[in-house]
């Protein structure tokens, strides 16, 4: 394994990238970050994850250091450099560094840092027998739609899934679906596939779109809206999403089994859905 690194305008193994103590990513986690699947060397959906950045540094009025070309130049620098075909790429841009004071630095460059680990897509035995998922409050802020990398929130939110043994955390916030601690959830109620409007409640996932256009593509019946509590915990299925999980089942949410207890016919559809739509991007990039 190579583990090259990108730094602030230098590639270089991981072991010798450093930054400044009173980079404000380290002091006020003040920053945000992007994590893009790299399937056969191709990064997938990379247009959307490059307005997503910038949508997320217009939610903290940083400007962005770099054109959309060159995070692409960027981007298939680092997969170039690291092994593996299928990769997750992982960037993040913070404030730069600066004298510790709550308001922004004037004059200060941004600190950009870029990595890639091996992709691995769940393992068979998740995908047929579906994960366990635990409820929680949504104490997060009021701007997740922001990809920051402040995750404080969501962290704290995993370790309790963690030390259930559970994959997720699904949290609601005032008796209202939002999301999971690290990604997005749909349910499916008497056929009818369900998910979250987007707002500044929940994250914008690349994944959600590609599920919501795989739906509408294929006939599904879709609707997005607030979902209330109780549907999520008498839904018939409950999915997450996201770039690393693609789309999983939840087959059991807290002490309860979902519907039948295994992935249900809609997620399986939705999972083949997607498998073939990932191959025909990926067989149109090469
Ligand atoms: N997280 N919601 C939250 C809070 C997330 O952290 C993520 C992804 C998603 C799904 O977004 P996408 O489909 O674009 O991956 C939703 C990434 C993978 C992470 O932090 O590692």
């Amino acid at each position: 394994m190579n583990d090259i690194v990108y730094l602030n305008g230098e590639f270089m193994p991981l072991e010798n990238a450093r930054v400044p103590v009173l980079d404000r990513g380290f002091i006020f986690g003040d920053g945000v970050y992007e994590v893009i699947p790299v399937y056969s060397r191709h990064p997938f959906r990379l247009a959307e994850h490059l307005k997503r950045l910038q949508n997320s540094l217009d939610g903290i009025r940083l400007s962005n250091p770099m054109s959309n070309s060159e995070w692409q130049a960027l981007i298939g620098e680092i997969i170039a450099r690291n092994d593996g075909e299928d990769q997750s790429v992982y960037f993040q841009v913070t404030r730069g560094v600066a004298k510790r004071d709550h308001a922004f630095p004037i004059g200060v460059k941004p600190t950009v840092f870029m990595m890639s680990t091996p992709l691995t897509t769940p393992a068979q035995e998740l995908v047929e027998g579906g994960v366990h998922a635990i409820t929680a409050t949504d104490f997060r802020w009021l701007k997740c739609d922001v990809k920051s990398i402040s995750l404080l929130g969501n962290c704290l939110l995993r370790q309790a899934a963690v030390e259930a043994d559970a994959t997720e955390a699904v949290l609601f916030r005032d008796g209202y679906l939002t999301e999971a601690s690290a990604s997005n959830v749909f349910i499916v109620r008497n056929g009818t596939l369900l998910a979250p409007p987007k707002n500044h409640l929940v994250l914008p996932g690349i994944t959600y779109d590609v599920v919501l256009e795989l739906a509408a593509a294929n006939g599904m019946p879709v609707e997005t809206r607030e979902i209330s509590e109780q549907e999520v915990k008498t839904a018939d299925e409950i999915w997450v999403t996201s770039s690393t999980k693609e789309v999983l089942a939840v087959t059991t949410l807290d002490e309860r089994t979902v519907g039948t207890g295994k992935p249900g016919a809609v997620f399986r559809k939705m999972h083949q859905l997607y498998q073939d739509y990932k191959r025909t991007v990926m067989r149109q990039a090469a």
